[in-house]
C-alpha cells in the first residue's frame, strides 16, 4: 500500500468522526465502495475482510442471460495499469438473484448492482427485477462498457440515446437508487452527464475504462483476443479527476447530484483528490487486484486524513478545490 499518513499526528485523529455520506436514497457509513468487475459479486472479498466495513459494494455487470465473456487472454498488464476485455462475463440475472444476492444479505453493506444490456429491453427487464429484489440498494447502469459489440457503450455516447434509456429505466426503478455510470470515451462528458440527470439519474459514477490497444511487438498480434480493451488503474487517474471536476462544475454540483468517482484510486491521497474534485464517494477497482484489502484500508486512512485536514465530515471535502 502507498505512503501511510503519518502516525505521529495521531493526536489529531478523531475516531468518532462520522464518515457517513448520502448517495441518492442510500446512506453509506463511509464513502469507500468497490468498483464493478474488480471483485466479482463482492463475495470474493469476504474471505479477506468484513464487507460491512465498506460504504458499499458494487457487483460486476449483470445481464439478463448468463454470459461467458470473451475468450482469454482478456487481461493485459500495461506500464501503469491494465487493459481488459472481459466481455461482461456473469452468471445472469436469475442465478444472481437466487444465489449471489442472498449470500450478500449476510453483510451489513449496501449492494450496488451494476446492470448491462445489449438492448434497451434487456436493461429494462434486469433493472425491473433488481428494483423488486430485496437487498439491492442501488442499480448502477453500465452504459459505458467498451468491450462488447452490441449495446454497452453505444447507449452511453449519444446524449439523446442515453436520456431515452435512463428515462425508461427510471420508470422501472423507484425503490433502489438509480446511478448511471458514464463513459470517458466521449468529447465532453458534461453532455452525457446532463443527459443522464435529465433522464432521472439520482447519482453518477465516473469513469469507466478508456478504450485502448496492446500489441505484442514480436508476434505482431494484439495481446487481447478481443483486440481492443478498456484501460484502468493509475494511468487513467488524471483523466478521471478532470472528468469528475468537469461533471461536478457543469451538472452535478448545480443540480445537487452526488458523484461516485473512480479511476486509479489506490491511496488515501487519491480519495481526497477525487472528493476535492467533486466526488461524494469513490469506488476502488484495479487496486483491489494488487491488494484485495485496499478498500477497507482506505476507510481506516480516511478517518486519520480527515483529522489531519481538520474536517468534521468527508462531506466538507466535496468540491473543495481552490482554483
Ligand atoms: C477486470 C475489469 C473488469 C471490469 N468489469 C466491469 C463491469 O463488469 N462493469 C462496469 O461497469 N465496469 C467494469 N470495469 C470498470 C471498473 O469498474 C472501473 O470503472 C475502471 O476500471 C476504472 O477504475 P479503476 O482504475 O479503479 O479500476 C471493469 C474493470 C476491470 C479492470
Amino acid at each position: 500500500m502507498g505512503p501511510p499518513l503519518r502516525r505521529q499526528r495521531q493526536g489529531m485523529i478523531r475516531p468518532e468522526t462520522d464518515l457517513g455520506v448520502s448517495v441518492g436514497k442510500m446512506r453509506l457509513k463511509n464513502p469507500i465502495a468497490t468498483a464493478s468487475g474488480c471483485s466479482g459479486y463482492g463475495l470474493e472479498l469476504a474471505e479477506f475482510f468484513d464487507l460491512g466495513l465498506l460504504g458499499a459494494i458494487t457487483t460486476k455487470s449483470i445481464t439478463l442471460a448468463p454470459r461467458e465473456g470473451h475468450p482469454p487472454p482478456r487481461i493485459a498488464e500495461t506500464r501503469a495499469g491494465m487493459l481488459n476485455a472481459i466481455g461482461l462475463a456473469n452468471v445472469g440475472l436469475e442465478k444472481f438473484l437466487a444465489e449471489k444476492l442472498p449470500a450478500l444479505a449476510k453483510y451489513d453493506v449496501p449492494v450496488i448492482v451494476n446492470v448491462a444490456g445489449s438492448t434497451r429491453d434487456e436493461y429494462l427487464a434486469v433493472a425491473r427485477a433488481l428494483d423488486q429484489a430485496k437487498g439491492v440498494a442501488a442499480v448502477e447502469l453500465n452504459v459505458s462498457c467498451p468491450n462488447v459489440k452490441e449495446g454497452g457503450i453505444e447507449f452511453g455516447i449519444d446524449p439523446k440515446t442515453l436520456v431515452g434509456l435512463v428515462e425508461a429505466v427510471r420508470r422501472e426503478v423507484s425503490r433502489a437508487t438509480l446511478i448511471v455510470k458514464l463513459s470517458p470515451n466521449v468529447t465532453d462528458i458534461a453532455e452525457t452527464a446532463r443527459a443522464a440527470v435529465d433522464g432521472g439519474a439520482e447519482a453518477l459514477s465516473l469513469i469507466n475504462t478508456l478504450r485502448g490497444l496492446a500489441i505484442d511487438p514480436w508476434k505482431g498480434r494484439p495481446v487481447l483476443t478481443n483486440v481492443t480493451g478498456g484501460l484502468s488503474g493509475p494511468a487513467v487517474k488524471p483523466v478521471a479527476l478532470y472528468m469528475v471536476r468537469r461533471v461536478w462544475e457543469k451538472v452535478a454540483g448545480p443540480k445537487g447530484i452526488p458523484i461516485l468517482g473512480l479511476g486509479g484510486i489506490q491511496f488515501i491521497e487519491d480519495v481526497i483528490e477525487f472528493m476535492r474534485a467533486g466526488a461524494t464517494a469513490v469506488e476502488v477497482g484495479t487496486a483491489s487486484f494488487i491488494n484485495p484489502e485496499t478498500a477497507p484500508k482506505l476507510v481506516e486512512s480516511l478517518r486519520e486524513a480527515l483529522g489531519r485536514l481538520g474536517c468534521g465530515s468527508p462531506r466538507d471535502l466535496v468540491g473543495a478545490l481552490q482554483v
